[in-house]
């Protein structure tokens, strides 16, 4: 399927928003397929974003792997795909034009921007260090807005019609003790990705967030490994924690026809533990 464009609502062309292709519907192979699309995803050389890398080569997506391990031009190679790596620090203000720029070179365009870069830092309100504070704001929430900011800007003057998934948690929607930067980091996250959505929607750009429950990573092992983590499991209705997959096809289905319709939602992967 060739890439979409867009013409911007009210301006010389005709407005297609992507819902309006579901009433031509063509099976749900097409309305889930990522095929012909290009994917940024930051954060891809571990955990949910090596994950939904994996999944989105498997939609048939071409990829565009950003993380600041030096590693992750190989590890691109080894997804036997079609996606290259670009090294670097999603706080350098000047790498998304990097990653953006990497990709055109690699693929033609840009259709979809997956921010999963993050880390957490764990430490009661009342004793965590300005450093960690900053760094955890920096990466999760700056790092993400600014990397938004370029592939929106590129979609705009480009008239793409494009897909951006931010990464939240259910950190965003809940309090958790030692969590106070996190929390803060996701919540907004959820904010921001609710500004983007409305503002860009105009231009046939979706924004939304997912905000996962505990994940088996690097990351959710550092926070909940041992007793805390346990009796957390207990209060879930699903009874576990989540895998990376889980979060991944969540991901895929966000920037797919399907989900068309959907901007500025925050999908709650939570295992149904934020219901109470
Ligand atoms: N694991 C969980 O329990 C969980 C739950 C909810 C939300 N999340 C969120 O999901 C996202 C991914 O988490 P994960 O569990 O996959 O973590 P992870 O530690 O497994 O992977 C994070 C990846 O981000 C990269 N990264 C970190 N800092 C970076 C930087 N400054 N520049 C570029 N790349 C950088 C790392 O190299 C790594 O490859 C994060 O935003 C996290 O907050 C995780």
């Amino acid at each position: 399927m060739p890439p979409r464009r867009m013409a911007r609502r009210g301006g010389g062309e005709e407005t297609i928003w992507e819902g309006d292709e579901m009433l031509k519907y063509e099976g749900v192979d097409t309305e889930y397929s990522l095929a012909g699309k290009t994917a940024i995803i930051t954060g891809a050389a571990a955990g949910i974003g090596f994950a939904t890398a994996e999944f989105f080569r498997d939609k048939g997506a071409n990829l565009v792997l950003a993380d600041i391990n030096p590693e992750v031009g190989k590890i691109a190679q080894g997804l036997g795909g079609s996606a290259i790596g670009v090294a670097g620090n999603v706080c350098d203000r000047a790498y998304p034009a990097q990653v953006i720029e990497a990709g055109v070179g690699a693929f033609g365009q840009i259709d979809i921007l997956v921010n999963s870069a993050g880390i957490v830092a764990l430490e009661a309100a009342e004793k965590i260090s300005e450093s960690d504070w900053n760094n955890t704001i920096d990466i999760n929430l700056s790092a993400s807005f600014f990397m938004a900011q370029a592939v929106g800007s590129y979609m705009i003057e480009n008239k793409i019609g494009g897909s951006i998934v931010n990464m939240a948690s259910q950190a965003g929607v809940i309090a958790l003790d030692k969590h106070v930067a996190y929390c803060a980091s996701k919540g907004g996250i959820i904010a921001m990705t609710k500004v983007l959505a409305k503002e860009w929607g105009a231009y046939g750009i979706r924004v939304n967030a997912v905000s996962p429950t505990v994940v088996l990573t690097a990351l959710g092992h550092k926070a909940w490994d041992g007793p805390v983590g346990d009796a957390f499991k207990q209060e879930m209705p699903s009874g576990r924690f989540a895998e990376p997959e889980e979060i991944a096809a969540c991901i895929a289905f966000l920037c797919s026809k399907a989900a068309g319709m959907i901007t500025g939602h925050n999908l709650l992967i939570d295992g149904g533990f934020t219901i109470k």
